[in-house]
């Protein structure tokens, strides 16, 4: 399984890359407003941190808005992942772009249907968002199962099912444990992931131990 961060954070980014945990990069226009930086320039520095792929959202809602956004993302570097809505517009720019050989992120899945079409239309990547599925009282790991489940049976389909709004460390378990491709973290959850109470007690008193000789 990979491990994309969802994150704009470069400072986080570049430690967490240096231990080896990160695959590629997830962004969207809500973290980019946080970073508080320009869009361009911030992605470009992000690239020269990885070598993996770097999602980065269009915000045009029609497909010729969308289209020449791409172009101008697309100039920053190779590892530019264009990422459009699951929309008629969003498929169109989708297929046009994977048609040229562009990398596209079929972003804001809710459903193993909408899943199904991004696929049709040649997504590189599916995303669907678990986390704000559940939170209207919805299945987001049933998704997950049903979308990877549904891929399985039709070889064909090269679309990878990138896990997105993760809430827990136990979400990133049971992707893994269906066989979802990616998942997309915050970086605060690689911390939680690691995180156990009786590692922390087991050192201490390995600690306390060595001291007594
Ligand atoms: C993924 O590409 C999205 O940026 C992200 O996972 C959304 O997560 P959220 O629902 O926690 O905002």
């Amino acid at each position: 399984m990979q491990f994309f961060l969802d994150s704009c954070d470069v400072q986080r980014i570049s430690e967490l890359h240096d231990i080896g945990l990160v695959d590629g990069i997830t962004t969207n226009p809500s973290l980019v407003a946080k970073s508080g930086r320009k869009h361009a320039e911030l992605l470009k520095e992000i690239c020269s941190i990885i070598k993996g792929p770097v999602s980065a959202q269009v915000l045009s809602s029609d497909a010729s808005g969308m289209l020449s956004e791409a172009k101008e993302l697309l100039q920053i570097s190779e590892q530019i992942v264009i990422k459009v809505p699951s929309t008629w517009e969003g498929l169109k720019v989708c297929k046009q772009l994977t048609d040229n050989g562009h990398p596209v992120n079929v972003t804001l899945c809710f459903s193993t249907a909408q899943a199904l079409l991004a696929a049709k239309a040649g997504a590189t990547y599916i995303s669907p968002f678990i986390g704000r599925l559940d939170d209207i009282g919805g299945d987001g790991m049933g998704m997950i199962a049903d979308i990877c489940m549904a891929f399985e049976n039709y070889p064909d389909i090269a679309t990878q099912v990138l896990v997105a709004s993760v809430r827990s460390p136990l979400h990133v378990v049971e992707a893994a444990k269906i066989g979802a491709d990616i998942v997309t973290l915050p970086p605060h959850l690689l911390g939680q992931m690691l995180q156990h109470s009786l590692t922390d007690r087991g050192l201490e008193a390995f600690m306390n131990d060595s001291k007594a000789h």
